[in-house]
């Protein structure tokens, strides 16, 4: 007798196959995924989303055997990441061949690939014949999703399947690796950090660009952005001693002693033990959250730059741009 799983397996693959669009979950975000050559599936990807054309999509694949087929000149470090860190959240910049649509690529020469780290995604991968793009289930510039629920939110009754695999353990997009010369660039910094990064290839420069569109430098820096107006302060109880009468949410990275009891205050803890990881996983849920209380202000204060409180700035930075 077939599972519930595998018969929505089953129906992800046919719905693909017809060049259909779904959602399905990885260990980052959940994604919204087409077959990759199919031109209409890809263009309404983009158009769904509200996506610029200039801004290209990743392409995710079930084993590295693909990548050869995909890309060529693969430089020695790039192996070692993929060795390492595949399946995970970690995708690869590297020269793409003719095979790979200029629609993915936004007409770079490069293609920017993955292997998710999701049962249930990379099982539909691995029976697909071909590999799929999935940017982010979210409308262009908003929070990514980190459950199936937030994605019905987002594009109720414009999916034909949203394949649910739960809630995302890593939570923040994959951290973006491409390569100048054979040296190993972050251009956008993610849920695997630089340390461990580091550890496999030594010294890594950071070039977390704007989308990563050199063609429009800054244009797209507000991103990952709630509804709610969003703040980064330098001391929270200070805002809200100077802010009292207004409806406060504070986003606080672990729970500090410093708090103001106050019925217009309220707070979202991040990590109750200050856990990177944890704190990562829990980010766009809160913010998600915060968005629906209808609070005058969402604040936060910056977490240590390091590890994956580094990531962490980034996407608060961006949020919090106006
Ligand atoms: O974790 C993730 O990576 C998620 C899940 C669904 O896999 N996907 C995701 O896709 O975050 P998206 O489309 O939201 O972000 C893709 C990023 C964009 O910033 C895009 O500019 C960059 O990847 N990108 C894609 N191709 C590129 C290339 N050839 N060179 C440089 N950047 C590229
Ligand atoms: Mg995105």
């Amino acid at each position: 007798m077939k599972t519930l799983v595998s018969r929505e397996i089953e129906k992800a693959v046919s719905l693909l196959t017809k060049g259909e669009i779904i959602a399905i979950p990885t260990e980052t975000v959940y994604g919204l995924a087409g077959n990759i050559y199919d031109e209409e599936a890809i263009r309404s990807i983009f158009l769904m989303k509200g996506r610029p054309f200039y801004n290209p999509l990743i392409v995710h694949i079930a084993d590295q055997s693909k990548l050869e087929s995909l890309v060529s000149n693969i430089p020695q470090k790039a192996l070692l990441l993929a060795d390492k860190f595949w399946p995970g959240p970690m995708t690869l910049v590297l020269k793409k061949k003719d095979v790979v649509p200029d629609l993915i690529t936004a007409g770079k020469d490069t293609v920017a690939i993955r292997m998710p780290e999701h049962p249930l995604t990379l099982e539909l991968l691995k029976q697909l014949d071909f590999p799929i793009a999935a940017p982010s289930a979210n409308p262009f510039g908003r929070i990514s999703p980190t459950k199936a629920e937030h994605v019905m939110e987002y594009f109720n009754g414009k999916l034909k399947m949203i394949l649910d695999g739960g809630v995302c353990s890593k939570g923040i997009e994959s951290t973006i690796i491409g390569f100048e010369g054979e040296q190993a660039v972050i251009y956008r910094l993610g849920s695997l950090s630089k340390e461990e990064i580091e550890k496999v290839v030594g010294s890594v420069d950071v070039k977390n660009k704007a989308e990563n569109n050199p063609a429009a430098p800054g244009m797209l820096s507000r991103h990952y952005a709630p509804k709610t107006p969003f703040l980064i302060v330098k001391n929270t109880v200070d805002y809200c001693l100077a802010n009292q009468g207004k409806q406060i949410a504070i986003l606080e990275f672990r729970a500090s002693d410093h708090y103001l009891e106050n019925e217009n205050v309220v707070r979202y803890i991040l990590s109750g033990t200050g856990s990177f990881q944890e704190a990562a996983s829990n980010l766009y849920k809160s913010l998600h959250d915060l968005d629906k209380l209808g609070v005058d202000v969402i604040i936060c204060e910056l977490l240590p730059d390091q590890d994956l409180g580094r990531t962490i700035n980034d996407r608060l930075r961006r949020a919090a741009k106006s």
